[in-house]
């Protein structure tokens, strides 16, 4: 869990202070600080590379910002995407095709040629991708995702791995996919699983694991495949409640990395985290701009609301929230932070102690960097807010506000309409 300096009961993010980025860029904004996204990608590194040759491939969905992909590019990740924008985003922020993995799922035939045609390696997720993959190229390396049957995450809507979910190859198909594969003339160089997002146990991954290195095992020896790699996707949780603690990753890399090099011949590790790389270096800030009491509640009202952030509504997630310009009061009041969207499920948080609250505090909304901006929406006709990287005390701009110019621009009223 980050800690966050102050200065004068001011919030201070990557040495800016809270209020001045808002008072520079207004709100709401989505605030990243560069040197906490370098840690968290050598923390996660360093604990698989001590133990076995490891590649890093950043889950972009969870931010696809380009500045951020930049801060992973010279850092030396390289990226797990999920869809043609996101390859073209990651080759356009410098990232050469053989740093990309697509991992895609229920993939259209267009998107397999497009991704084929900037030579990004396809990790394959069902039997039909394979044959239609296979009509347009057997050249690009390949790997397949299997279902593990273990699944893990904080929501059921993000439990990837469990049998009833519909990614990977089926388990009893595996082998039988591989040997497909070999038919049609590929080269399977990897195998992967994804098992879900945010759990905060190890336990799932030994399980995958175990499932991944028994598969590698009888791909050697029916098929005679030497795997390159061993891809244990993503999934690393990150603690957004006080009481949680944080993964411990030497521990993940011991388990893990022990199994694939005591039964494979695989040299490399495959990890794909989003979550933990950018989750807790980016917050949102949002003002309070409306105070409500009712007879149940205090409402704060801030102008950020699940079209900025829609994990409290979505999902019913956790985030930390405090008060950037109070940041040494004491809690004085319980508060529901609620945004500008008309619906009563638009909450930021709920029921959290807070100091009192006036018009214009600014309210930081903590662990906001992963499936943030990228899960933000126009709902409601609010364009998409900017957002800022910091840097030991500079603040730079790296996305501008939508306008409502941009929001109009692809609609098209037929000419009956217009008289
Ligand atoms: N690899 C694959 C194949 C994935 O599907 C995902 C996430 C990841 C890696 C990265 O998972 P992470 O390390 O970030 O947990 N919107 C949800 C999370 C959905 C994740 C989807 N797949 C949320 O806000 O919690």
């Amino acid at each position: 869990m980050r800690k966050f300096e102050h200065v004068d009961g001011q919030m201070l993010i990557g040495g800016a202070r809270a209020v001045d980025i808002v008072k520079r860029f207004g709100s709401p904004i989505y605030v990243t600080d560069e040197d906490a996204v370098r840690e968290n990608y050598r923390a996660v590194y360093g604990a698989f590379a001590k133990r076995m040759p490891t590649r890093i491939n950043y889950a972009c969905k969870a931010n696809t910002n380009l500045a951020i992909l930049r801060i992973l590019e010279q850092e030396g990740s390289c990226i797990d995407a999920v869809s043609i924008g996101e390859v073209e985003t990651c080759l356009r922020a410098g990232f050469s095709p053989d740093r990309i993995l697509y991992t895609g799922v229920n993939v259209s035939n267009d998107e397999l040629r497009a991704v084929s045609s900037k030579r990004v390696p396809i990790n394959v997720d069902s039997l039909s991708e394979l044959e239609r993959l296979s009509k347009i190229t057997t050249e690009l390396p390949l790997s397949f995702r299997v279902n593990p049957e273990v699944g893990s995450g904080h929501s059921e809507k993000v439990i990837t791995g469990a049998k009833s979910t519909k990614f990977g190859v089926p388990k009893h198909q595996i082998i039988d996919a591989y040997a497909r594969a070999l038919e049609l003339g590929f080269r399977p160089k990897g195998l992967h699983a994804h098992i879900g997002s945010g759990g905060q146990a190890v336990e799932p991954f030994i399980r995958m694991t175990e499932v991944l290195v028994t598969i590698a095992q009888e791909l050697e020896s029916k098929l005679g495949i030497e795997l390159e790699f061993i891809d244990i996707g993503g999934g690393i949780g990150i603690p957004y409640r006080p009481e949680e603690s944080v993964m411990d990753l030497d521990l993940l890399a011991e388990e893990v990395t022990g199994r694939i090099k005591a039964g494979t011949t695989a040299r490399t590790i495959v990890v794909e985290p989003g979550r933990y790389i950018i989750a807790d270096s980016t917050v949102l800030l949002a003002t309070v701009v409306d105070l409500k009491d009712t007879p149940d509640k205090k409402f704060a009202g801030t102008d950020a609301g699940f079209n900025n952030l829609v994990r409290p509504a979505f999902y019913g997630s956790y985030h930390r929230v405090a008060v950037a310009n109070k940041f040494d009061r004491p809690a004085e009041a319980k508060y529901d932070i609620v945004g500008p969207i008309c619906e009563t499920g638009d909450h930021i948080a709920k029921d959290r102690e807070l100091p009192k609250l006036d018009e214009g505090d600014i309210i930081v909304a903590y662990d906001a960097g992963a499936y943030g901006f990228t899960m933000s929406s126009n709902y409601n006709m609010r364009p998409l807010c900017r957002e800022v990287l910091v840097h030991k005390g500079e603040m730079n701009l790296i996305r501008e506000k939508q306008t409502l110019e941009d929001l109009l621009r692809q609609v098209k009223v037929p000419s009956r309409l217009l008289v």
